[in-house]
């Protein structure tokens, strides 16, 4: 089992309020000190990661920043958790890091260069996130854009944007182009430089990237979006994909599919990993951990919910007759944009027979869910018995735990989760692992730190082997 934690450099995570509650400390998310008390409490825990969601968007209602969201912290307001993770990697010396952030915003070198500085900054253990973005409506109107830019084409930028990025990062530097010899005075060996050429529709670029390789070269590809065109996106370049839950059959769906669209690439299924959201309330006792549980509920209300999902799909459930099924926002005649900010918390509505629940019953469901996963209560037993269920049932590969009270269900789940986990064989011991070089891409079940070769970045590489040194033939697509 695989094991990251969800978290974001702002008060809030999850799409529900509890940064209030006297057991949480997020409202410390702008302290460094903070930050590297997690990142050390994960890391001698066994985690594999902790990653960070990121936006620069927020919720919009009506065309502004409605007075709920604000005065409840809610997806609004945060720090870049990129410029934490240098700090982060210097106090831990095996947790992984993966950083969300999202291809609409700059050019794909700028992208290249933060996350190959990241990857060395780090010893190899960082991963990307890609996204297309959540919050479109507000991100467009931040930067000046002029209109959104539509969801299928947010899909087909984010293809040639990552493709650019895997140019760079893969085929421009030879193996042995890094000579750094102090006595003969050689840094690099320019005949093992190849020059990059990219002429795309969305983007161009020519020259060499000026970062010199780092250990996993491309840092681990994530995605998060899981509308049928995210899949697809993910089965093509995902190394590891989120994946909110929200029933055990939708999810196993959603795996499967995923597995089927990579294999349909030509890459194993099974070395895309598929992790799930999960929000864990565990305590020594059933009682107390259910007694913990109502006292994030008692913080949650409608106005939470539909503020939040408003931020992420555009739909104010509030505005909708709650008698009618949530549909009515797909009708003929409905707002064309619905749909175009992100499709997965619409669609996780969906039934199997095709119909949606009323707007008062979506309202029900996500009165302290918001965009989390599975929840799961209970004493470390029964959380153990839930977690090892949803694993066997949808075959997703490990969780994202997103906690309520952060960091205190952290620190619960390190202490009470994890030694059961270990008994159960669904954990290894640190020294149990395979030895590898310390980098993310190996944490996560790879056999080496770089790209593997039926990855579609390892061409740019293959490509280079080809050229061979003194040709300094172009790298194209
Ligand atoms: C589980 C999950 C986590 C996400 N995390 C982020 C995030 O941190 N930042 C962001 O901008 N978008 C995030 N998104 C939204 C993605 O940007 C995604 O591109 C958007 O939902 C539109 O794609 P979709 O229709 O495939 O969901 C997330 C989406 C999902 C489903």
């Amino acid at each position: 089992m695989h094991l990251g934690v969800f978290e974001v450099a702002s008060p809030q995570v999850g799409g529900t309020l509890s940064w209030s509650h006297p057991w949480s400390d997020s409202v410390r998310h702008r302290e460094v000190g903070h930050w590297i008390e997690v990142a050390r409490l994960l890391e001698d825990a066994g985690f594999d990661f902790l990653f960070f969601a990121d936006g620069y968007g927020y919720p919009s209602v009506g065309g502004d920043l409605p007075e709920a969201a604000a005065r409840g912290g809610l997806n609004f307001s945060g720090i870049d958790p990129m410029l934490l993770i240098p700090a982060l990697a210097h106090a831990t010396s095996r947790l992984g890091f993966v950083v969300t952030s999202s291809t609409g915003i700059d050019h794909p070198v700028a992208m290249a260069r933060r996350f190959a500085t990241l990857d060395h900054l780090t010893g190899g253990r960082i991963g990307w996130n890609v996204v297309t973005g959540a919050s479109q409506d507000t991100v467009a109107a931040l930067f000046g854009h002029e209109r959104m830019t539509a969801h299928d084409t947010r899909y087909e930028i984010a293809e040639e944007y990552v493709d650019l990025c895997l140019k760079l990062w893969e085929g421009c530097w030879e193996d042995e182009a890094l000579v750094e010899d102090k006595e003969a005075g050689v840094f690099a060996d320019r005949d093992r430089l190849h020059r990059v050429e990219h002429e795309g529709r969305h983007f161009r670029s020519s020259g060499y990237f000026t970062v010199v390789p780092s250990r996993q070269r491309t840092p681990v590809l994530f995605q998060a979006g899981t509308s049928a065109r995210g899949r697809e996106f993910a089965a093509a370049h995902a190394e590891c994909v989120f994946l909110q839950g929200t029933t055990l059959p939708h999810a196993a769906g959603n795996v499967a599919d995923i597995r089927a669209r990579a294999a349909a690439h030509g890459r194993d299924p099974r070395s895309v990993k598929v992790l799930v959201g999960a929000t864990v309330t565990v305590a020594a006792t059933r009682e107390e951990a259910l007694a913990r549980r109502a006292e994030f509920e008692a913080l949650q209300t409608d106005e939470v919910a539909a503020v939040i999902y408003a931020g992420n799909t555009g739909i104010d459930l509030t505005a909708l007759d709650p008698d009618r099924p949530l549909s009515q926002v797909l009708e003929p005649g409905a707002d064309a944009r619905i749909g175009q900010m992100g499709q997965s918390n619409i669609d996780r509505f969906r039934r199997p027979d095709g119909t949606m629940p009323l707007v008062r019953e979506v309202l029900a469901e996500l009165r302290g869910r918001g965009t989390r996963g599975f929840t799961v209560v209970g004493d470390p037993l029964e959380v153990a018995d839930q977690l090892e269920e949803i694993v066997d049932v949808t075959d997703v590969d490990g969780f994202l735990l997103e906690a309520v009270f952060s960091p205190a269900d952290h620190r619960l789940f390190c202490e009470l989760v994890v030694p059961e986990l270990r008994r159960r064989g669904r954990l290894p011991r640190e020294q149990d692992r395979p030895a590898g070089s310390g980098t993310l891409r190996e944490r996560l079940g790879a056999p080496s730190a770089r790209l593997a070769p039926d990855h579609p970045g390892a061409r740019h590489a293959a490509a280079l082997r080809g050229t061979g040194p003194g040709t300094r033939e172009p790298v194209t697509a």
